[in-house]
């Protein structure tokens, strides 16, 4: 029942700011957002490294307003790989981009984000990683795949998300299955309409291992973007069944979310991709995690409280 009212309150300007200027704010949302600049992340992506890890960084905010902002956006990123580069993990740190924040949002928005998002993937590609599409609400799927095969044509490793919720994935599946993307699976994060998608939550694991089916005896690269462990144990049990080798699909988990077992399934010789965003327009991001797990926003209305 929280969750809608936590997805509409992200979209409110207003809650956006009470929220952001509540003192208590900032110790809950580090425990998402482990850095608000790149010189705080560098060092992070270096101690999961460590621990076997691999990433997908990604430089919070969308709802951007003005072209300049979209270009800002583009260079945080290229920034960032100016950062990865002298690390040298090529393609165990790549980078996750929401197309709203390169403009797509913005009039002729769909053109605005793949001149800003091709500069960042030929970057990625220079230091030997890639980047992979979020996707956002419904609305801006058809733009995010089309950018998403745009770019394959130069760069075939970039990767895309699909959404299990959405009553279109099967297909969307279907298609990127066939033609060999990398493709990452999650639940869905944001509110949709019963017009577009599942609501129920034993309906969305449903589709969720569908889909995964689809993915997991395709040719392309599926990474599973969950936390669920009956999830992980169908995948495992997917990849036995059609002689999946490790290194032919991962898991990814979001930084901050279940962090011992990211450890536990690298140790068992898993691909395990740590989600770990950055940056100081957090909102959006910090909402869609208080709206998963409502026993996140109880401890943030208790810390507020006693504070
Ligand atoms: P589920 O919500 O059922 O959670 C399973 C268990 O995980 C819970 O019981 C709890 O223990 C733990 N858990 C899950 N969320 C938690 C939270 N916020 N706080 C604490 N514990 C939590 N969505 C989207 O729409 N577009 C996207 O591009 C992405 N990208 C993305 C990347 C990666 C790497 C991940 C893991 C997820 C996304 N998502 C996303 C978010 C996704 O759609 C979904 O909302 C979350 O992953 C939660 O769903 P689970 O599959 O983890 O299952």
């Amino acid at each position: 029942m929280l969750g809608p009212v936590i997805l509409a309150a992200s979209r409110s300007d207003k809650m956006r700011r009470i929220v952001s200027a509540a003192p208590v704010t900032k110790p809950v949302v580090d425990r998402f957002i482990p850095g608000e600049t790149v010189d705080q992340v560098v060092p992070i992506v270096t101690d999961l490294a460590d621990k076997g890890l691999e990433v997908t960084l990604d430089v919070v905010g969308e709802d951007i307003t003005t072209p300049e902002q979209a270009t800002a956006a583009r260079d945080a990123y290229l920034e960032l790989i100016r950062h990865l580069e002298p690390l040298g993990l090529g393609e165990k740190a790549e980078m996750s981009v929401k197309l709203s924040m390169f403009g797509q949002a913005l009039e002729g928005g769909h053109e605005l984000a793949l001149a800003n998002v091709r500069p960042v993937v030929e970057a990625a590609a220079a230091i030997g990683t890639t980047v992979t599409l979020d996707a956002e609400d419904h609305t801006t799927l058809d733009s995010m795949f089309a950018i998403h095969e745009e770019l394959r044509k130069d760069f075939p490793q970039t990767g895309c998300v699909i959404q299990a919720y959405l009553f279109r994935t099967e297909e969307d599946a279907r298609r990127l299955a066939a033609n060999g993307s990398r493709v990452r699976l999650v639940k869905g994060a944001y509110k949709e309409p019963a017009s577009v998608a599942h609501q129920d939550k034993a309906e969305i694991d449903r589709a969720y291992v569908r889909v995964l089916k689809t993915l997991m005896a395709g040719e392309g690269y599926p990474m599973i973007g969950s936390h669920d462990p009956r999830l992980i144990a169908i995948t495992q049990e997917l990849a036995r069944r059609h002689g999946r080798k490790l290194d032919e699909y991962e898991f990814q988990m979001l930084y901050g979310i279940r962090s011992e077992e990211h450890v536990r399934l690298a140790a068992e010789g898993h691909r395990m991709r740590v989600y770990t965003a950055y940056g100081t327009d957090w909102y959006g991001y910090f909402m869609r995690r208080l709206a998963e797990k409502p026993a996140n926003l109880l401890f943030f209305v208790r810390s507020m409280i006693t504070k």
